[in-house]
C-alpha cells in the first residue's frame, strides 16, 4: 500500500476501507509516514468528508493505538459527559456530582482549556491542593468509593489522536466534522464507558458556528457510539453568549459552587440539570427521563450534589472549604469595570471575544505548554435581553497584572452590543440527538 494512493483516492472523494485507514493511522502513529503526507490526507478529508463507515473505522484505529481502561471491576453503570467546548462552561463541575449523588459511576476524564475555551482540569486545579494526576489504581478505587473521580487524559490513551490533533492544529484542519467526531469519541470510548452524554455547543464561542454543522457532528458521534454498542445522547446547546456569568478558572469554581447550592444563574442551572438528568437516565438509575429530572433537581435542592463535590475535592487532595470560603481560592488583585456607553437592551455578547479577553489576561493558553493564571477572568454583569442604562457596568475584568488588561477591556466592550429593541429570546437547549 502507498500513502500517495490513499491521498489521491480521498482527494477524489472515494471511501477508504478498514485496512487502508489502519495503514495510515498506524503508520503515522509509529512515525513511518511523514507529516506532509498526512497533512495532505487530512486536508482531503476536510474537503471530501468521510462516510459513517470510515469515521467508525478511524475511531476504532485511534482507540487501538493505545490503552483502553477496564472499569468492569466497579459495579454500576459508567456514564461520562463531554462538552465540545465553550466559554464559561463549568457544567462538568455541577453535572458530575449531581449524577454521582444519584448513584451513577462517573469516570470523568477531562481536558485543559485551549484557545478561548476553558477546560475542567484547569478549573479544578484552581482549588488549592486539588490533584488530577492520579494513578489508574487510585482512579478506580475512588470511583468505587465515591462514584466520581476527575483525572486528565493519559498519554497512553489514543496516542494517535494526540499526534493527529497537533498536526490538525497547524494545518487548518481542526474544524472538520469527521475529524472532530473521531477525535472526541476515540478518547471517550477508550475510557471503558457504558454511556455518554454529549453537549455539542453551537455559536460564536463554539467550534461549530452553525446549527447544521453542530447537528451533523452530534449525529456522527451518536452514530459512532451506536455502532460500538454504547448509548450516546447529544444535546445541541447555544454558545452565542457565555454560560452563566463567570469566565475564568477560580471564578467558575465559585459559580459552580453557588449553582450546587441552588443559587446559580438560570441558564447554567437549567443546562446542568438537564445534562445530569440524561446521565442519571442513561445510568439506569430511573426508568424514565422525567424521574431522572426530578432526582437531579432533588440532588441540587437538598445539597447532595454539593456534598458529593466536597467529598471528591477532599479525596483528591483539595481543600473542600474553598467551596464556601471563596477567599481560599486564588484571588485577583485588580478589577477593571467596563460600562455601557448607551442605554438599551443587551442584544449580543460575543462569547469568543469574552473568552479571548479572559485568555489575554492569563486565564487560558494559546499553546498546550503555556501556564495559566487561575485567579483572573471576567464576570458579566448583564446577559442578553437585559435592559441597561447608559453607564451601567456590563462586566468586570479581574486581573493579577496590568499587561493586556486594556486590550482585554476593549475586546469585551466590542463583544457587547446594545440595541433599542429587545432581542428575541434564544433557546438554550436547541435539539436532542440520539
Ligand atoms: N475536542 C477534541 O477532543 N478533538 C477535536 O478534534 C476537537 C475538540
Amino acid at each position: 500500500m502507498r500513502t500517495v494512493d490513499l491521498i489521491q483516492r480521498k482527494r477524489d472523494g472515494e471511501e477508504l476501507d478498514k485496512e487502508e485507514i489502519s495503514y495510515w493511522v498506524d503508520g503515522y502513529t509509529r512515525g513511518e509516514i511523514p507529516d506532509y503526507q498526512i497533512s495532505a490526507l487530512l486536508m482531503a478529508v476536510f474537503f471530501k468528508g468521510m462516510t459513517d463507515r470510515e469515521v467508525s473505522r478511524l475511531t476504532e484505529c485511534m482507540i487501538g493505538s493505545g490503552e483502553t481502561l477496564d472499569l468492569s471491576s466497579i459495579p454500576g453503570v459508567k456514564v461520562d459527559k463531554h462538552s465540545t467546548g465553550g466559554v464559561g462552561d463549568k457544567t462538568s463541575l455541577i453535572v458530575a456530582p449531581l449524577a454521582a449523588a444519584a448513584g451513577v459511576i462517573v469516570p470523568m476524564i477531562s481536558g485543559r482549556g485551549l484557545g478561548h475555551t476553558g477546560g475542567t482540569l484547569d478549573k479544578l486545579e484552581s482549588i488549592p491542593g486539588f490533584r488530577t494526576d492520579l494513578t489508574l489504581d487510585q482512579f478506580r478505587s475512588q470511583l468505587a468509593e465515591l462514584g466520581l473521580c476527575f483525572i486528565g487524559q493519559s498519554e497512553e490513551v489514543t496516542p494517535a489522536d494526540g499526534k493527529l490533533y497537533s498536526l490538525r492544529d497547524v494545518t487548518a484542519t481542526v474544524e472538520s466534522v469527521p475529524l472532530i467526531a473521531s477525535s472526541i469519541m476515540s478518547k471517550k470510548m477508550a475510557e471503558g464507558l457504558d454511556a455518554l452524554v454529549l453537549d455539542v455547543k453551537v455559536g460564536t464561542g463554539a467550534f461549530m458556528k452553525k446549527q447544521v454543522d453542530a447537528r451533523r457532528l452530534a449525529q456522527m458521534m451518536v452514530g459512532i457510539g451506536r455502532r460500538m454498542d454504547k448509548k450516546v445522547q447529544a444535546l445541541i446547546t447555544d454558545m452565542n453568549q457565555p454560560l452563566g456569568y463567570a469566565v475564568g478558572n477560580a471564578l467558575e469554581v465559585m459559580e459552580a459552587s453557588q449553582t450546587l447550592m441552588n443559587q446559580g444563574p438560570a441558564d447554567l442551572t437549567r443546562l446542568s440539570l438537564e445534562l445530569a438528568a440524561r446521565m442519571i437516565f442513561l445510568g439506569k438509575i430511573t426508568p424514565t427521563l422525567e424521574e431522572a429530572r426530578a432526582l437531579a433537581e432533588k440532588n441540587l435542592v437538598d445539597g447532595s450534589g454539593y456534598r458529593k463535590l466536597k467529598q471528591v475535592i477532599e479525596a483528591q487532595g483539595g481543600n473542600p472549604q474553598a467551596l464556601d470560603k471563596f477567599e481560599l481560592l486564588p484571588n485577583a488583585i485588580g478589577v477593571r469595570e467596563v460600562s455601557s456607553p448607551r442605554a438599551g437592551y443587551v442584544s449580543v455578547i460575543n462569547a469568543e471575544d469574552i473568552g479571548r479577553a479572559s485568555t489575554l489576561m492569563g486565564a487560558g493558553r494559546d499553546r498546550k505548554e503555556d501556564a495559566i493564571d487561575p485567579a483572573v477572568g471576567v464576570i458579566l454583569e448583564a446577559k442578553v435581553g437585559e435592559k441597561i442604562d447608559a453607564g451601567s457596568v456590563l462586566c468586570r475584568l479581574y486581573y493579577t497584572r496590568e499587561e493586556g488588561v486594556e486590550e482585554a477591556a476593549e475586546m469585551v466592550e466590542d463583544a457587547f452590543h446594545v440595541s433599542a429593541q429587545k432581542p428575541d429570546e434564544r433557546e438554550l437547549i436547541l435539539e436532542v440527538v440520539g
